[in-house]
């Protein structure tokens, strides 16, 4: 199978009541982690790459890894995302040279602005078979004081003229979520009877009235890390330093999937996981110098970690 874009993916996703997973790739053994995983599974994926990994690893490079592993496991659906489009011209790059699906990432800008640059990417997208996610609300990060306040989550009441004046195939909103390991302040939570730390739900409430405006969309949730505690534990175990790391627990992730959200980001997870072994690899062997050493349990332990997403969280599983 060629690269597909996600058209028939979300269609299904939505009606089937499961999230296809979209997992960023910065390198082969990231590439190759996750797609054995969705192989082994029978899950289809969405790969997707950043500004940072242009910037990191090279388009070129990035697109040859992606098709690699497309020829590797032809019986499962495999899409090339472009994450957060910073601007229509890095989205016409990734239009141009190959990507099946972009993001033009207006959150930032006014309701209005947004509307216009998301139609203009949109324009040129659908000309050219390609898909495009356009995003309304900010995802709040730890440093940001207003995170929380209601002005930074999506407002139902803009989804429809938004989607309808753009076009886009697909909205991510801002119910909650966050990007990286630190999605919650400590105070913010509650403890567990193990003491562990359990953050304030995700606002089901916005999703819930987003759906309704917009019946069989599909939504999508960034932030979407659950921050394992097992692997922060390995990664302060062996000289790390990552205290209240807190991701979105797994049910909330599971309940969204059953709803209308088609397609969840994850990104950190996989960061801890190579990350947690690689440091242990190295504590546990310091005269140790090959990489291929040291990638080789990592790349098993992203797939595990992917392996687990598909069957335990997305419920994309079985579904390529
Ligand atoms: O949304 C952010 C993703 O985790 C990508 O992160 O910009 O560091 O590549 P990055
Ligand atoms: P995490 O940082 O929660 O993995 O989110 C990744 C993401 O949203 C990429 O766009
Ligand atoms: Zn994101």
């Amino acid at each position: 199978m060629a690269l597909v874009n996600t058209k028939e993916m979300f269609k299904k996703a939505y009606d089937g009541g499961y999230a296809i997973g979209a997992f960023n790739v910065n390198n082969m053994e990231i590439v190759q982690g996750i797609t054995e995983a969705c192989k082994e599974e029978n899950a289809p994926v969405i790969l997707q790459v950043s500004k940072g990994a242009r910037a990191y690893a090279n388009h070129t490079y990035l697109v040859k890894l992606v098709e690699a592993a497309v020829i590797e496991c032809p019986e499962i659906p495999v899409a090339l995302h472009l994450d957060h489009g910073p601007d229509f011209e890095t989205c016409k790059a990734c239009i141009d040279g190959g990507f099946t699906s972009v993001m033009i990432d207006g959150s930032a800008h006014a309701f209005k602005d947004n509307i216009e640059l998301t139609r203009k990417v949109v324009e040129y997208a659908h000309d050219r078979g390609v898909v495009v996610e356009g995003e309304l609300g900010t995802l709040s990060g730890i440093e940001d004081e207003v995170s929380h306040e209601v002005g930074s989550y999506t407002r139902p009441e803009e989804v429809e003229e938004f989607v309808q004046k753009t076009g886009v195939d697909s909205l991510a909103i801002a119910i909650g979520t966050s990007h990286g390991a630190y999605k919650f302040k400590p105070e913010q939570c509650t403890r567990n009877e193990k003491g562990i730390l359990v953050p304030p739900a995700l606002r089901f409430d916005i999703l819930e009235e987003v759906s309704k405006r917009l019946p069989g969309f599909p939504i999508v949730l960034h932030g979407s890390s659950s921050v394992p505690q097992e692997w922060v534990k390995v990664v302060n175990e062996h000289g790390g330093k990552m205290p209240d790391a807190i991701g979105v627990p797994e049910e909330q992730l599971r309940k969204a999937a059953q709803l209308s959200v088609c397609k969840i980001n994850i990104d950190s997870d996989l960061r801890l996981a190579m990350t947690g072994t690689i440091r242990q690899f190295f504590d546990e062997n310091p005269s140790k110098f090959d990489p291929r050493e040291y990638l080789k349990p990592a790349r098993a332990n992203i797939k595990a970690l992917v392996s687990h997403k598909l069957r335990d969280v997305l419920g994309c599983a079985g579904k390529a």
